[in-house]
């Protein structure tokens, strides 16, 4: 753990309550809220024990709620059975959501398809059968890499029904990235897509898949099954690879759910740490669903009349828990989308919303504040020329969202009439932690409010000890809660350094700084650790290191992340060749050549912003790298800390120019 972080609250505008959305909400006033928090901190399992058997359909019950005596390695409901897809589809055959519809896709050229309920579990049955008759079975581990699709969800979902672990890849990242996964959860399958579309862009997949099985490490992948997007000519290893229609082919669409324990892991999905290797986040079957569906309705209020649209990719934990499993779980009518915020042009949620008369939108700051630049930029892509009227609550998520960027969602999105839902979690988390109640919490716009019903949270300096309102300190979580991760794949040592450190007292160490104020309102001050939120998402600074030192040219590199007004934090990149300090043209060029090759080693999202060469690195006599300093240097800010303690000061001149 780093030092404190301290900064003083300013913030005093409180908004709410919302009558509109109280009026009939899951939770409905402050009142409501703290009996069921109340209730929930008396006597945790009994709470979420009722909460399971009410809100799961399990094949074996539970008898057993929370199990810790391997404590930090919790179980929840261990010895219940349960099919995750039967509890988002099965479970609303003989009801009226059977011919609802699920999802709304809208594809990047505007084309619409809509699946309803019953369609959507004959799709998943058909491909499990398929699956099944390819020889996955329960407890084998696939890889999904595949664009925002219906066919996506279908996948998870035929996985989840067999019990088939999966680990979804953002088709954002490299090969390298994909072989790094597919090593790691030592998959069997792999399920693709030849080409996905963005921005009325084609870009391949396939050729990354090839390219990550050609490498060492990746024999165990029997099959490749693509879905035919764009039907670009791709290359074909005959055997391994198959056409997801082919494979449908005749499948029956019936397929009996596989029952699991609570615990089997539904899921793994890799995060960035402080190292260079991601983290294989391991999730369970029952205590994830669970907190996934008990969120939609307490956080969102979902009801069975909403639309709701939650703008993520499936790749990352939000499109996982709130696109494939929580809405589907609750019957909600979603919305989904392959393409990207401004194309065709930036109002494009804005005429999504007004198509599809979205009621509940959940988007990431760094869209909205990419769009705030784009409608003052241009006044036909502002929000106010849209019929919004449909709204009724609007989220964010992925990153700390500062005031204005909240005031101008809540007044030109939200038109004041709709709570601003700014919901604070992790990857790790599996499904909120602290987020406002649309129904019941007051708001202070860039505070992400007080913990949901279950959890406990705290806020404790380098001894473990809490700090008072207004101080600056770690965040924890000082109870288990269903969702939560179970371990990191492969490597149990890590779960417990990284998140139960000595230090946090056998509380979970979130990894982020906070603060609360006098009402008790947490405030995110930001991680702690080396890892950046770069457009929302998470990046370790020493992944982007290795990338580099990873390079012929390339000697000694150091990466901090820089404030950003649209992406939240930038990429800079100081780096040290092995050759003389380049200047003018030439550093250009190798600036250009490193920044392609972070693209192929991780993805274009870890791309540095700058580059920034030197002769050497700011280090200690000891020979450490000074971050804090190079921190400084990447804002173009003069220096003020003592430098006395460093080897080569005169290195800092050098680190001015950027690339
Ligand atoms: C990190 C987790 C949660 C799903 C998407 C990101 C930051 C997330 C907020 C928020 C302030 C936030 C934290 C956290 N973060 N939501 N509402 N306010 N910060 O998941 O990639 O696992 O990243 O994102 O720093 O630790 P993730």
């Amino acid at each position: 753990m780093s030092s404190a972080i301290d900064s003083v609250m300013t913030e005093t505008r409180v908004f709410g309550p919302f009558e509109r959305v109280a009026k009939d909400a899951h939770v409905s006033g402050m009142d409501a809220y703290r009996a069921l928090y109340d209730e929930a901190a008396d006597d945790l399992e009994g709470f979420w024990g009722r909460q399971a058997r009410e809100n799961l359909i399990w094949s074996k019950p539970f008898t057993k709620v929370l199990n810790e005596s391997n404590a930090p390695f919790y179980t929840w409901f261990e010895d219940g059975e349960l099919n995750v897809s039967a509890n988002c589809l099965d479970r609303h055959l003989n009801t009226p959501v059977a011919n609802k519809t699920a999802i709304i896709f809208e594809a990047d050229d505007g084309q619409v398809t809509q699946v309803t309920y019953k369609e959507l579990y004959e799709r998943v049955c058909k491909l499990a059968n398929a699956l099944k008759s390819l020889g996955y079975k329960k407890g084998d581990r696939s890889i999904i890499y595949l664009p925002m699709s219906i066919e996506a969800v279908v996948a998870m979902q035929a996985c989840a029904r067999l019990g088939i672990t999966h680990s979804v890849v953002f088709g954002g990242f490299s090969s390298k990235s994909l072989h790094e996964r597919c090593m790691d959860v030592g998959a069997t399958l792999v399920i693709t897509a030849d080409e996905q579309k963005r921005g009325g862009r084609n870009i391949p997949l396939k050729p990354a898949v090839d390219e990550a099985l050609s490498m060492p490490g990746t024999e165990a992948v029997r099959h490749v099954i693509v879905y035919r997007r764009t039907g670009a000519d791709i290359a074909w290893k005959e055997g391994r690879d198959l056409w997801l229609h082919d494979v449908l082919e005749g499948q029956p669409a019936e397929c009996e759910p596989v029952a699991v324990g609570a615990e089997h892991p539904l899921f793994i999905l890799y995060t960035s740490g402080s190292t260079g290797k991601p983290k294989g986040v391991q999730h369970s079957s029952g205590g994830y669903l669970l907190s996934a569906l008990l969120t939609m309705r307490w956080t969102f209020d979902i009801k069975d009349s909403d639309i709701f649209w939650c703008t993520a990719d499936v790749g990352w934990v939000t499109g996982h828990t709130y696109i494939a499993y929580g809405p589907l779980a609750a019957g909600a009518t979603q919305i989904m989308f392959e393409g990207v915020p401004t194309y065709p042009t930036p109002a494009r949620f804005w005429q999504m919303i007004e198509r599809h008369k979205c009621t509940i939108f959940y988007t990431a700051p760094t869209a909205i504040r990419s769009l705030i630049k784009a409608s003052e930029s241009n006044d036909e892509h502002h929000p106010k020329k849209f019929d919004l009227t449909s709204l009724r609550i609007i989220g964010s998520v992925g990153e700390p969202i500062n005031p204005e960027a909240w005031m101008w969602y809540f007044t030109h999105v939200g038109r004041e009439r709709c709570p601003v839902v700014d919901t604070w979690w992790q990857t790790e988390t599996g499904s909120h932690i602290l987020t406002p109640l649309p129904g019941a919490t007051p708001l202070k716009p860039g505070s992400c409010t007080l913990p949901l019903p279950g959890i406990e949270i705290g806020i404790i300096d380098e001894s473990g000890e809490e700090v008072p309102p207004g101080k600056g300190g770690f965040l924890v979580i000082k109870k288990p809660w269903p969702s939560m991760i179970r371990t990191i794949w492969g490597d149990p040592e890590r779960f417990k350094k990284s998140y139960f450190p000595p230090e946090a007292k056998g509380y979970y160490l979130a990894g982020d700084g906070a603060q609360r104020d006098k009402d008790g309102y947490v405030w995110i001050m930001g991680r702690i650790d080396d890892v950046l939120n770069v457009s929302g998402h998470r990046l370790g600074t020493m992944e982007v290191e290795s990338a580099l030192v990873a390079h012929e040219l390339v000697a000694e590199a150091a990466v901090v992340g820089r404030p950003d007004s649209t992406t939240g934090e930038a990429v800079v990149a100081f780096v040290v060749l092995k050759r003389p300090v380049p200047q003018g043209d030439e550093a250009a060029e190798i600036a250009r050549q490193l920044r392609d090759w972070v693209g192929k080693e991780i993805g274009p999202i870890a791309k540095p912003r700058e580059i920034r060469f030197g002769e050497n690195l700011p280090k200690t006599r000891s020979g450490k790298i000074m971050r804090r300093l190079l921190r400084v240097v990447a804002q173009n800010e003069t220096i003020t800390q003592d430098v006395s303690t460093l080897e080569n000061p005169a290195i800092l001149d050098q680190l001015t120019k950027s690339y």
